[in-house]
């Protein structure tokens, strides 16, 4: 084949059928689970002003190094970007809307990051989400936490581990990250040249790197846990006592700081074992309680979390489960008359409910019927001249093994959709 001229840019993929059928399937299960639960679905903007995304934290990764951003062809011209996430804009609009509390909304959407492109990481990936706006009870943590854990139970994943940690609050984190910054300063000539920059801009995510020279010194770094105002400390033993009730297994990291500086309180993450390698994490979330107020709006408790499509699929790939969808085309209409019957015979079971698909061109009888079988359909309505006569078709089943019969067009439909149902 000739190289093509263009090709999609680097780090994006065109998603093609059967896959595609799968990332909607695995949508449609999501929205299912989340509305089981009381969530209504948000659609937002793809891109923001750039201020609602700097909120995510000055010195993270993803404001520094990883956003689209462009200006618009106003006058002045307006700096906008494409959203890296969806939690910023969540409650951009809660400040904007101000929705009665507590606002329980789901979405599901392409997020854009300017990252360097590898298996599981992407510049544009899918994330489905959830955010509770307006209610600060660790029950919401726990509700939200188990609505993940249910989701990947029901793709089939049985690989998927659940990581926790609090992140403090604004009165208990300043004297941790004290702390933290002597300690990770006695030890520097220890750690990473990369971790020895983190360290100046931001110690806390200096636990969060994985290169294999810094982890002695992590593993021994102070924990945040250990420096919880009594609040905290409260709020996180009843998030741990509702997973521990509800049979959801963790275990706690002190190193699970998250990518973004919006955190508090209860932070998450969903490991897929199956996965290997650096890009695991198939979902995380957290408690952001000061992200609605620092964006405008009044003091409002958040909590949520995002789970990423693309690396769910690698992870429901790597234990064979969640397989794409059969397709939805029932009767493949092979007509050797010229086609025009064909077209009578597709609209009679579309109308009727049953996927109808049909070849174009006049071509032979065994070239309609190669792409019949291509099509996954079960099975092919043959339309030959004896059956315009009789008005008949010829019904063949394509999977199984019960042949064909001549069966009268009127009883096409009905017939079909009892062959297939059963
Ligand atoms: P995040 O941890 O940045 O959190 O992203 C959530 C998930 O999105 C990750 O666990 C991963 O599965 C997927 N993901 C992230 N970056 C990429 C990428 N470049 N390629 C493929 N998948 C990726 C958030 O986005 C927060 N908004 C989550 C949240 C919601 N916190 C509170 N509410």
């Amino acid at each position: 084949m000739a190289e093509p001229t263009f090709r999609a840019p680097k780090g994006t993929r065109d998603i093609l059928p059967p896959d595609s059928g799968r990332l909607r399937a695995l949508i449609g299960e999501f929205a299912r689970i989340a509305e089981l639960s009381g969530f209504g679905e948000v659609v937002s903007p793809m891109f923001e002003d750039i201020g609602v995304f700097l909120r995510l934290g000055e010195t993270t990764d993803v404001v520094t190094k990883e956003m689209f951003d462009f200006l618009d062809k106003g006058d002045p011209p307006q700096h906008f970007a494409l959203r890296p996430e969806l939690t910023a804009s969540i409650c951009r609009a809660y400040a904007e809307h101000r929705p009665v509390p507590p606002w329980k909304i789901w979405y599901e959407g392409p997020q854009f990051r300017y990252e360097q492109p590898q298996a599981g990481r992407y510049r544009q990936f899918t994330q489905v989400g959830v955010e509770v706006l307006g209610a600060d009870d660790p029950q919401v943590d726990i509700d939200v936490i188990a609505l993940g854990w249910e989701f990947y139970a029901a793709l089939g994943l049985r690989q998927v581990e659940l990581v926790i940690n609090s992140m403090g609050d604004a009165s208990s984190r300043p004297a941790y990250i004290d702390t933290l910054t002597a300690y990770l300063r006695d030890h520097r000539d220890e750690l990473s040249a990369q971790s020895q920059v983190t360290l100046d801009r931001n110690p806390l995510r200096v636990l969060d790197s994985k290169r294999a020279e810094d982890q002695v010194v992590i593993d021994a770094a102070p924990s945040m846990v250990d420096h919880l105002n009594e609040e905290c400390g409260e709020h996180f033993a009843v998030v741990r006592a509702g997973l521990d009730s509800l049979g959801i297994p963790y275990s706690m990291s002190p190193r699970l700081v998250r990518g973004f500086d919006y955190y508090t309180k209860t932070v998450f993450e969903f490991v897929g074992e199956a996965l290997g390698g650096a890009q695991n994490a198939v979902g995380g979330g957290g408690r952001y309680d000061g992200l609605v107020e620092d964006l405008g709006g009044p003091a409002t408790p958040g909590i949520g979390f995002a789970l990423g499509v693309d690396r769910i699929l690698l992870a429901c790939d790597a234990e064979g489960v969640f397989a794409a969808p059969p397709p939805s085309v029932g009767v493949f209409v092979v007509d050797v008359t010229g086609g025009s019957h064909a077209l009578d015979v597709c609209q009679r079971l579309r109308a009727g409910g049953v996927g109808a698909d049909r070849a174009y061109g006049g071509r032979s009888m065994k070239a309609q019927m190669k792409v019949a079988d291509r099509s996954g359909a079960p099975y092919a309505a043959i339309i030959g001249e004896d059956e315009v006569a009789a008005g008949e078709v010829t019904l063949r089943d394509l999977r199984g093994d019960s042949g064909q019969r001549r069966i009268a067009l009127d009883d096409l439909v009905s017939d079909v959709r009892s062959l297939i149902q059963n």
